[in-house]
């Protein structure tokens, strides 16, 4: 070709490539005419998914002038992981969500992994324009060059700002923390903290946490490191994030550091701990001795929560990508890769356990309902026949009084095949567990089969609130105190349910099931 033709179809190049992002705004004419969008096998109804390709981690979620965003580890190319973008969309409910364009792309420093994003409302960086505050995304820049050379450096942190509502987005140029010679070095989370009046980010540096201070998000100064002796440490420590709570019930306010970690989660591969302490401006410090989880499931990952949320509100928001690397890359979904959790609350109890739940707009996606007050049973209970409608998505609300010799629930999740799903309260061993080992597709990873167990504490009331999403189901315990989310693929979606008591019976003293409406 010479060098017109080369320009030409250069430029024919950019057309294409400019349609096909346009596309991702909304759903595509062919797919909503034939209402076949988002309706694959295995396709989530009510959890964020991309329309195609690799998901990996939440990034740069940030609230911003009437939008929730979402950025995402994003490989437009594959269903499996490659040269991460970020990937955007928006919400103005947390519950339904708009495609928007790749926010961030590979360049010359390297690809964009995760990280976070902020409003600079003082333009302390000076990258905001006529008045405007600035968005700014702050990530790891992962040099494929520089690791496959062999130097320790390839990781460094970049920011890119945006002053259209995070439409368009624009590189700074050079990255603003270079990598002093550690490989693992990334995931920067960045936060405003008023009592110093400086930015700080929290950096996962291999097996610990490092802070550091900046006035303008542009130079940045090392404060301290964190946790080499303390907590989990089965694996690398990723996507941390540092945020202040108040104490349930109380106007105390806590520190809390969320590290994830992989491998080494409770039930094996990808997990977050979290730690409860205090953070001066430059050290956080804790009397933490147990390991403590956000969620005891398997498929809860590199979750961090939403900044600049508008004190009004006051929620800690939260969502974590919905799988595990030991098997994410060969679940047997064809279009698409993984989804997200449902977007949670966290609340810190005066006991200095974080305790997630399903964030208040879960209410918009309900549609019919059913309840049970006051029924005793003695061994099975077959709900399904008091529930008029489809269960494969579903909310359940429960209370339920077991008897003195009762040793175990079982809430059985199943389909015609008799796959199944089962969540079990032991209350003899005082653990809750789902065993997904007859849940359908299960032998492309035999660390996918699994069952998986949970400590937890039994009271007099069980309370359980259960979401069930064609592919996963979140075990909420006792208002949020134990949390357990897996996934699971069977051949047919799961549509009967059965309460099973042990040992003695039990009196449901309320249980209601929603059914739930599609995001999509
Ligand atoms: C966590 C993680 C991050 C990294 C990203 C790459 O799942 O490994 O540490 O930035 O994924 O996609």
């Amino acid at each position: 070709m010479n060098k017109i033709e080369i320009q030409l179809a250069l430029l024919l190049l950019v057309f294409i490539g400019l349609g096909c992002q346009s596309n991702k705004g909304t759903k595509s004419e062919t797919a909503s005419e034939t209402n076949a969008y988002y309706t694959e096998q295995h396709r989530p109804q009510f959890h964020f998914t991309p329309e195609a390709n690799w998901m990996n981690d939440p990034n740069g979620m940030v609230y911003f002038e009437g939008e929730y965003h979402l950025f995402y580890q994003y490989y437009p190319d594959s269903t499996v992981w490659g040269p991460m973008h970020w990937g955007h969309a928006i919400s103005t409910d947390l519950i339904h969500w708009e495609h928007l364009p790749i926010a961030l792309f590979p360049d010359s420093a390297g690809c964009i992994f995760s990280g976070s994003a902020v409003v600079d409302h003082n333009n302390t960086s000076g990258l905001g324009t006529d008045g405007l505050a600035p968005m700014i995304a702050i990530f790891t820049y992962h040099d494929f060059v520089g690791e496959k050379a062999g130097t320790t450096t390839f990781q460094n942190q970049g920011i890119a700002y945006s002053t259209d509502k995070g439409r368009t987005w624009k590189k700074y140029g050079e990255p603003v923390l270079k990598n002093p010679g550690i490989k693992d070095f990334r995931d920067p989370k960045v936060m405003w903290h008023s009592d110093t009046e400086k930015w700080i980010m929290t950096l996962a540096v291999q097996d610990h946490i490092e802070f550091y201070s900046s006035p303008n998000l542009i130079d940045w100064k090392r404060e301290s490191g964190f946790g080499k002796e303390l907590g989990a440490h089965g694996g690398v420590w990723e996507c941390p994030d540092l945020i202040q709570m108040n104490v349930e019930g109380s106007d105390q306010k806590e520190w809390v550091l969320l590290v994830s970690i992989n491998p080494g989660g409770p039930n094996g591969g990808s997990a977050t701990q979290y730690f409860v302490g205090d953070f001066d401006g430059q050290k956080f410090t804790t009397s933490q001795k147990a390991i403590k989880w956000i969620d005891y499931g398997a498929d809860n990952y590199a979750g961090v929560t939403w900044s600049n949320v508008p004190e009004k509100d006051g929620r800690t928001l939260f969502m974590g990508w919905m799988s595990n690397w030991w098997y994410a890359q060969v679940v047997p979904t064809e279009k698409w890769r993984s989804a997200m959790t449902f977007p949670r609350e966290l609340v810190l109890s005066a006991g200095k356990i974080i305790k997630s739940v399903p964030v208040k707009e879960l209410e918009l996606l309900r549609n019919r309902n059913t309840s049970i007050t006051n029924k005793h049973i003695t061994d099975n209970f077959n709900l399904t026949q008091e529930v008029p409608f489809d269960l494969s998505l579903s909310e359940l609300n429960m209370t339920l009084i077991p008897e003195e010799n009762t040793s175990s629930i079982k809430l059985i999740l199943s389909n015609s095949l008799d796959e199944k799903i089962e969540i079990e309260l032991n209350l003899r061993k005082n653990e809750l567990s789902v065993d997904r080992t007859k849940s359908g597709k299960t032998d492309f990873s035999e660390r996918f089969y699994a069952k998986h167990v949970a400590p937890i504490v039994i009271e007099e009331k069980i309370k359980l609130q259960v979401l069930l999403d064609v592919a996963s189901i979140e075990i909420f315990y006792n208002d949020g105190e134990c949390v357990m989310t897996d996934i699971f693929f069977p051949t047919q979606p799961f549509n009967q349910i059965e309460l099973v008591s042990t040992g003695a019976g039990l009196t449901i003293e309320n249980a209601s099931v929603y059914q739930l409406n599609s995001i999509w």
